[in-house]
């Protein structure tokens, strides 16, 4: 059995220059899946995964993120007043104990492995995990959760992984992969942002990652990768030529790429028709738009 693994990093200091112009002045992890903000889906994620210290990676114009997790006496007390129970309820799923979140800037977007290295001192030397708040996963247990559990047998490196279509292997990190045991795939390397042709593999990382304190190493020489940033998969990679063990997981459940208009929107319908609350009238709609938008065929 491996360490437990308690904190967790999220890294939220991109512009999501996509979602112009909802983002000029909010942060894309407000942005809202149904009622919920993708960082709640996150935050939710990591919790049930046994996560208790939670490290956002932030940069300017992120401040919505910090008041998000704050307390907010006047709403509070409005509530309470008007015995609105239910909501009171539903706001203290943002709760965080004081001193839980801890946060750190980015002072210039220098990519996903730079915006992960500069936690390393809040991670120690301790293994640790990574969550993109872009990638929603619908999985029960939630994706972070099977991870941490498998994990608990294999130590070392892991990422979460998922078969994608060859013509989009450029826009992940890819897996070369040496042998598969079930849901384990034992890595022997991994490429970021590869060309169809030359990707080792059709098997790509998704933003769920349990890291050891040597790859925090790794990312201490900060050479810049694919796209001229200092990439997360390089640092794996060179965890794996120096002889750690490194595994993909292909976890049970469905990603959205809510980095992405396509992805955010799926993602809005799921959610919404897995809602008890909503899933009558909101399908009845959709059932409808469907045989409007046949018709005009
Ligand atoms: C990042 C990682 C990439 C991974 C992807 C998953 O890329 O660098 O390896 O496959 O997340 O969503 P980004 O989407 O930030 O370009």
């Amino acid at each position: 059995m491996q360490g437990k693994v308690t904190k967790a990093i999220f890294p939220v200091a991109g512009l999501g220059t996509r979602f112009l112009p909802a983002t000029k002045s909010i942060p894309k992890e407000i942005l809202t899946l149904v009622d919920r903000p993708l960082i709640q889906y996150a935050i939710d994620e990591a919790r049930a995964a046994g996560i208790e210290q939670f490290i956002f990676v932030t940069s300017r114009g992120k401040s919505a993120l910090e008041d998000y997790f704050d307390a907010a006496p006047e709403l509070e007390g409005a509530l309470r007043r008007s015995g609105k129970t239910a909501l009171l309820e539903t706001l203290a799923t943002t709760d965080v104990d004081s001193g839980a979140i801890a946060y750190v800037r980015q002072h210039r977007p220098l990519g996903l492995g730079h915006a992960v290295w500069c936690a390393r001192r809040l991670v120690g030397d301790e293994p640790f995990a990574v969550v993109l708040t872009d990638d929603v996963i619908a999985g029960e247990p939630p994706c972070l959760q099977q991870m941490i559990e498998a994990h608990a047998e294999t130590g070392g490196c892991m990422v979460a992984a998922t078969e994608v279509p060859r013509e989009t292997t450029s826009s992940y990190g890819v897996l070369d992969i040496a042998a598969e045991d079930g849901p384990l795939v034992r890595v022997r390397g991994m490429v970021e942002k590869p060309r169809p042709e030359v990707a080792p593999s059709t098997l790509a990382v998704i933003g769920r990652y349990i890291l050891t304190p040597r790859v925090m190493a790794h990312l201490d020489r900060q050479r810049a990768g694919a796209g001229g940033e200092i990439q997360l998969t390089d640092a794996i990679a060179e965890e794996i030529r120096c002889g750690g063990a490194v595994h993909g997981f292909r976890f049970r459940g469905r990603r959205y790429d809510c980095g992405s208009k396509a992805g955010f929107l799926q993602a809005t319908a799921a959610f919404g028709l897995a809602r008890e609350d909503l899933r009558d009238e909101f399908s009845a709609f959709l059932g409808g738009v469907m045989g409007f938008a046949r018709a005009a065929e």
